[in-house]
């Protein structure tokens, strides 16, 4: 059958790195608070590159890497919390960029569950369209919505992009195997970043951006509960036990977050790949950099099966379940 193969991943990061003692100078935090409550020891930050930029990067690695020319490209979906601007979409400026004329592109705003539900939408667009190849990219610069004297949130947060060129080619078994999406918007002020004002007055003035705001213990409890629920979901669908699966890519929130939704799972801390301690929470991009280590690490196998869940703002939560 037609289905969809993972040609390439790739992921950057911009060069400047701050640890956790970086911090202390400018809030009351610890290296031991942070790393004990969240496993994250750095995180890297941009200095003036955009979100556009660092997806552009990465959208330049994958045709490099997979020989790919970009006006072979037909769909470019950007996964992003903190785009560059309202319009244009930073897919449109990543088109642009990349000179890949021939893409349709545009923004998917889901937070942390964003590149699981852009894969989704990536791989229901190209099995109903004439198109063929699509890049997803999950690019994010939290750093520009984080308030950097709130410690509940500015240790959190990290800057990056990743992302996989996605082809069309005949296999036995579907890329995505089983799929689980869901949105739980009664709860969407749990975590909040970018907000603006309408204002009342007329003529109004231009509105600024608020900066993080979360609560932190009740996205914890979500994530411990209803991530475990929705790979459950997703196996089901994909007509497989969690034991089955070979790896869970998880959304690099928290490390305790991981273990224990490892331990309600039932499965061994070895099949859950981290590197929360350096890159941090990177929102959209965290899955596609944990893909893309995992890959170049060697870890993954054809025929191996592996979870992929996003979770957060929204809230949201999303699982996918991927034959590789
Ligand atoms: O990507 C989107 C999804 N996001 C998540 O999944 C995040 C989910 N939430 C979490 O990971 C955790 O709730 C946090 C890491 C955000 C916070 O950990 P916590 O164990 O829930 O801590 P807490 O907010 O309950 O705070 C405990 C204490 C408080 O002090 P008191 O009231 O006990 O005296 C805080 O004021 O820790 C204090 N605290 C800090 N201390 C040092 C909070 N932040 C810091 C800090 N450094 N950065």
């Amino acid at each position: 059958m037609q289905d969809l193969k993972i040609v390439g991943t790739a992921a950057y990061v911009p060069p400047l790195t701050v640890s956790n003692d970086d911090l202390t100078t400018l809030m009351d935090t610890s290296d031991e608070w942070i790393t004990s409550r969240t496993g994250i020891r750095q995180r890297h930050i941009s200095q003036g590159e955009n979100t556009s930029e660092l997806a552009v990067k990465v959208g330049q690695k994958l045709l490099a890497q997979t020989g790919y020319s970009a006006d072979q490209i037909d769909l470019i979906i950007v996964a992003t919390m903190s785009p560059d601007a309202y319009t244009p979409s930073t897919a449109a400026i990543v088109q642009g960029k990349l000179g890949a004329a021939n893409a349709v592109a545009f923004d998917l705003s889901a937070a942390c569950s964003g590149f699981v539900f852009a894969l989704e939408t990536a791989k229901n667009i190209l099995k109903a369209s004439a198109g063929t190849t699509a890049l997803v990219i999950g690019a994010e610069v939290l750093s520009k919505l984080v308030d950097w004297h709130d410690r509940s949130t500015a240790v959190l947060f990290g800057d990056g992009a990743g992302g996989v060129l996605l082809t069309t080619e005949e296999r036995a078994t579907p890329l995505v195997a089983g799929s689980d999406l869901r949105t739980m918007g009664q709860l969407n002020d749990k975590i909040v970043a970018g907000a603006t004002t309408s204002g009342t007055s007329f003529p109004k003035q231009v509105t600024g951006l608020t900066s993080f705001t979360m609560a932190g213990r009740d996205v914890y409890k979500f994530a411990t509960n209803e991530v475990p629920k929705s790979i459950h979901r997703a196996a089901q669908k994909a007509g497989i036990e969690v034991e089955q699966i070979d790896y869970f890519l998880l959304h690099q929130a928290n490390a305790r977050i991981i273990k224990q939704i490892a331990k309600r799972l039932a499965q061994p801390l070895a099949k859950f790949p981290l590197n929360i301690d350096e890159y941090g929470n990177t929102a959209a991009a965290s899955e596609p950099i944990l893909l893309n280590d995992v890959v170049n690490a060697g870890k993954l196998k054809p025929g191996m099966t592996v979870a992929m869940s996003g979770f957060g703002g929204g809230l949201s939560v999303g699982t996918l379940i991927l034959n590789f």
